[in-house]
Order: C-alpha cells, then structure tokens, then sequence
C-alpha cells in the first residue's frame, strides 16, 4: 500500500486510511458510533452531515444537532457548506468553539437546492469563489481545514485539477476527491484513474471517494493508486463492518464472517445508540427500517420473509419482537453477504459513462 502521503492531524497520525463519508440523513452521531464500534475502533475519521451556513446565527448554528459529537467518535470533522466567504467563516469560527478535530468544506453536493444556488459543487462553476472561501475560513481558524469536491460540473469542465491547486495554495490539509461530476449525481461509475491522476499529482494528501464497497475493493484501489485513503458512504450503509474489515486486511489478517445474528443484534445497539441522545422512537423506528432493508437483502440463503416483517413493523416494540423471535429460533445457519448487494446503482458494466442525473 501506498503510504507516502499517510492522513495526520495535529495530535498524530491517522490509525487507518478510511474515511465514512459524510451523508445527510444517515451519518447521524448514532450511526458514527454504531459504525466506529463495529469496527472496533479499527477506523480512520468520522465526518458529519454537511450543515448549511446560509441564513443562520451563530447561535443557532451551535446548537444544530448535526454539529454535535461525542468525544468516542475522534478523529472527527464537521462539514460545512455555502456559498458566501463571510458566513462560511463565521460558521466556521463557530464551530471551532465545539473543538472537532478538523473542519471541512463541502463542495461535491449536487442537489438542486444547494449546487443550484452556488454552493456545494455549484463552487465548481465558480473557483475564485471557492479560493475565497478557502481563504476566508482559514483566516479565522486554527484548526485544520480540509475539502471534499467532484471532478467538476459536467464532462466537459473537469476542472479538479484547479482545485487541487486552489486548495494547495490556500493551506487545505487533504483533499477529498469524489470521482463523479455534478450532473453525474450518483450515476455510472466513480473515476478512479482520474482520482489517481490527482493524488499522483498533489502535494497534500488525497483521499479517494466513490463506490468502493468491500474490503478487497478499498485495498485494491490504495495498492493502485497513490491515494492516502478512501472515503465511503452507500457501502457502509451495505456492510457496517467493511472499516473493521479493511483494518484486517491492513493488518494481514483475515476477514472473518458476520453471521446473520450479530447483524439482528446491531438493531438493538443501533436503537440503544438513538435512544442515549434523545431520539424520539418514531424516528429510530424509520432508522432501523433504513438500516434493515439493507443489510436483510444480504442474508444467505436469503430470507425475504424476515425482511418484509421488520420493513412493516408499525412500532419500534414490533420490530424488536420479530427482531427477537428470528434471534431465538430462526438465526442459525444465517450469514451475512454484503456482497449479495453490492451494486450501489444498479449497473453491470465497468464503463464509465457521464450519464447525467441533474441538469447542467
Ligand atoms: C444519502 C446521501 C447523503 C449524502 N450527504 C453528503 C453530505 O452531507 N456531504 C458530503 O460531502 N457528501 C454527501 N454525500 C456523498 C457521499 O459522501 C459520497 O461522496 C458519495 O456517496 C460517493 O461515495 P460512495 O460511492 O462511497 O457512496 C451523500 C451521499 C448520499 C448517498
């Protein structure tokens, strides 16, 4: 593995390359815990959901509840996102008074309603804008900052270059490179080539992003380009224990099997992990369903009954009652194959196709 340019932060070294990339509506406090735990602390950063900077107090900023952590989730970052250089450093001068461990840009989402209004990667289309950010928060911050961006708008303004050398020129810490473009969304295929193009290139560390799913897959792409980690979302949300297996093959060891029982027993820690910081039951409940659907769909033999029940359950009583009764008697000879899952977007080929998603 390519360790020339290992992740640190200011209190030392990154234990490992990975990253779970930050993703709005799943990357709660609960799930980095959940997440962080069932790797056994075998894991690099923790990011949180990105929070907006625009039309917000300092105050209410503070008090967000994407913006809170617990001190088991270090290495951990806070995301921010806009498109005004003032609020962005306010915001960011803010946030440094929590004490994450390092504050980062987001200039990769694609959405409408935060591309289309000239943040997120709508920075893209805007670079000097994008310096000037830069530049204005690490003005009023101390701590490190870095920057999660996309190959560019469409095909035909791949422009991560620039950025690499904006964000070397104003003191980034690591650039985060999502190999997709804008009007790509989460269609076709991330880029790894290009993503390896800049990390070959750059002078700071990059970390790659963008459909890695297993653990063979995360090594695979580190031994093949000189990146100095992957960040991963869909896949965590696939297999919770892909960081504690990426760890192992780091470590030479082996994978070892998820039977189907540890998977059921995650509910309950997950919903444990939801209750301790006040989430009403409602809300847990269509968290562990957004949890379920997933990881049931990798059970082997399958067993789409089970599945079914907990995805209607009308309560959080029901769904752990059926929870229970498959840990009592059904379990047994159940494994856990994420790999069964494993296609994010629903594409055979290799090809890397610039299908769009958004409009330009
Ligand atoms: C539901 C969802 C929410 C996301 N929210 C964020 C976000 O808040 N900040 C961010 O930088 N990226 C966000 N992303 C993008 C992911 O961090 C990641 O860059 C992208 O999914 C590609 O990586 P993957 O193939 O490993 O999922 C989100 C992605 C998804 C699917």
């Amino acid at each position: 593995m390519n360790y020339s340019k290992k992740l640190s932060l200011p209190n030392g070294f990154v234990k490992y390359p990975t990253v779970l990339s930050p993703m709005a509506g799943v990357t709660d406090p609960p799930f980095r815990r959940l997440i962080r735990e069932l790797s056994q602390d075998r894991m690099g950063i923790l990011v949180s959901e990105f929070i907006s900077t625009d039309g917000c107090d300092p105050f209410s900023l503070k008090n967000r509840k994407q913006a809170s952590f617990s001190q088991e989730e270090r290495p951990f970052g806070i995301q921010i996102f806009g498109r005004d250089p003032e609020r962005m450093a306010n915001a960011a001068a803010m946030i440094e008074t929590l004490s994450p461990d390092f504050i980062e840009i987001n200039a990769g989402c694609p959405v409408p309603k935060v591309a289309g209004k000239g943040g997120g990667a709508g920075l893209l289309k805007d670079l000097p804008r994008l310096r000037k950010i830069i530049a204005e928060v690490r003005r009023v911050i101390r701590l490190p900052l870095t920057l999660k961006c996309r190959l560019g708008w469409d095909e035909e303004s791949i422009n991560v270059m620039e950025t690499l050398a904006i964000a070397e020129g104003e003191g980034i810490h690591w650039l985060t490179v999502h190999g997709r473009t804008r009007v790509q969304g989460y269609n076709g295929f991330a880029d790894w080539e290009k993503i390896g193009e800049v990390a070959s290139q750059a002078k700071i560390p990059v970390i790659g992003n963008g459909d890695v799913v297993s653990a063979l897959g995360a090594i695979e792409v580190m031994n093949r380009y000189p990146v100095a980690g992957v960040a991963i979302g869909r896949g965590a949300l696939h297999n919770p224990w892909l960081f504690g297996q990426i760890a192992s093959l780091c470590d030479g060891k082996e994978v070892s099997p998820i039977s189907a029982r540890e998977v059921v027993q995650t509910f309950f820690r997950y919903y444990d992990l939801m209750i301790e910081i006040g989430a009403f039951p409602e809300g847990a409940l269509g968290r562990l369903k957004q949890l379920a659907a997933r990881l049931c769909k990798g059970f082997s033999p399958s067993l789409p009954n089970f599945r079914q029940d907990l995805l209607v359950s009308q309560s959080v009583d029901a769904f752990m009652e059926r929870a229970k009764m498959f840990m009592e008697s059904e379990c047994d000879g159940y494994y856990f194959e994420p790999e069964r899952l494993l296609n994010l977007n629903g594409k055979s080929s290799e090809e890397i196709i610039f299908e769009r998603q958004f409009k330009r």
